[in-house]
């Protein structure tokens, strides 16, 4: 006798993750394999952050600082917003859930692009919730069509802005008058998880929205997995109204990030000419990138973010696979239900070239001349 599952829990679908290295090296006998699947720093972590792990280390037989205290003052003085009003998360994955904990009972709607990022979906089912799928609009988020699919029920909106996995985005003005037409009981959650990478002077930036301006609350999700080279540790935040806030942390765990993490994440932070490099190697490579699968004669999707989208003419799955035998892991986009397309972010140049390379000879293997 199995214990008794809930039909909502029964029917989630678990979230297929960017298979890791050492699982592939594994399975295949290979080295040396290389990874353009998760969206992940390739410069390896910030090495302010290595050296505050190391002194930290000593540490590690007290409990972390639950409230998290220097992490969050650092944000707070420098986004010049209220301390109150900022949650750490062990990554931003986890402030998705407290705040679908926080607000929501079983049968609201949440509202979330489709597709986008699909933890969205699976946290709000696994909270008993109705996810609402509003389809993108030429590979963009749809604002207004989002608009229209609010009822009395819906609690939250989630925009990802640049879109995973889509790398497009939402601009200001529109953005403005979508948050301006909902009302101020509606969470909107702006999860800008590649915001760091997006060189469009016109993207709204989430801080500016935090403060109630009329219209829906704003709750910005920033994460140390990206830019800052973090991925491994865990760590993210969430900033919002600090009413907002207050129940977010009434449903964490009060240790739910460790002393590491805090401790890498505070040096990360003022870390800027690693910052600096990140930006400039991930927007060297998306370049070359674009450049050389142009050459193939292969479609892309313009991006803001440190990934994007290509245009195969093959099913992405099949395509994926043989790129595994080659060592090199890049994203299908088959559950995204995008089944020509795949997702590769920018890695060192090495890593660009193995991989235009592999994607070159896989492309003749499936597709041979007639
Ligand atoms: C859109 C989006 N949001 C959030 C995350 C999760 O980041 P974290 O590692 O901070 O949990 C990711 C990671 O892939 C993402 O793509």
């Amino acid at each position: 006798m199995k214990p008794f599952v809930p039909e909502h829990i029964a029917g989630l679908i678990p979230y297929p993750p960017g298979k890791p290295l050492e699982e592939l090296e594994r399975e295949y006998g290979i080295r040396d394999s290389i990874k353009l699947a998760s969206n992940e720093n390739p410069l390896g972590p910030s090495p302010r952050a290595l050296e505050a792990i190391r002194s930290t280390l000593g540490r590690l037989h007290r409990y972390p600082d639950g409230s998290g205290y220097y992490l969050r003052k650092r944000l707070s003085e420098k986004l010049d917003l209220p301390f109150e009003g900022i949650v750490l998360g062990n990554g931003s994955n986890e402030i998705i859930e407290l705040a679908i904990r926080a607000f929501l009972v079983p049968g609201d709607e949440v509202i979330m692009p489709a597709p986008s990022f699909l933890v969205y979906k699976l946290a709000v089912q696994t909270m008993g919730g109705k996810g609402v799928a509003v389809p993108l609009k030429d590979f963009t988020i749809d604002l207004e069509a989002t608009l229209r699919a609010v009822t009395p029920r819906t609690k939250i909106i989630f925009i990802n802005n640049p879109n995973n996995p889509t790398g497009t985005v939402v601009r200001k003005e529109p953005w403005d008058r979508f948050l301006r037409a909902l009302p101020p009981e509606m969470l909107v959650v702006l999860d800008e998880a590649y915001i760091e990478f997006a060189r469009d002077p016109d993207i709204p930036r989430g801080f500016d929205y935090i403060k109630p301006r009329g219209g829906a609350h704003v709750l910005v999700l920033r994460t140390f997995s990206k830019a800052y080279g973090l991925a491994g540790l865990r760590i993210g935040y969430g900033v919002m109204d600090p009413g907002i806030a207050d129940y977010l942390h009434r449903v964490r765990q009060p240790f739910n990030t460790g002393t590491l993490a805090q401790a890498a994440a505070l040096a990360a932070l003022d870390d800027e000419a690693f910052l600096l490099r990140t930006r400039e190697t991930v927007w060297d490579g998306l370049r070359y990138l674009y450049e050389e699968v142009g050459r193939l004669g292969l479609e892309t999707l313009p991006t803001q973010a440190n990934f994007f989208l290509i245009r195969v003419p093959v099913d992405a799955k099949r395509l994926y696979e043989a790129l595994l035998g080659r060592g090199v892991i890049i994203r299908a986009m088959n559950a995204y239900g995008l089944d020509r397309y795949i997702r590769v972010n920018a890695g060192i140049p090495e890593e660009n070239r193995r991989f235009v390379e592999a994607l070159a000879e896989t492309l003749k293997d499936l597709q041979p001349a007639t």
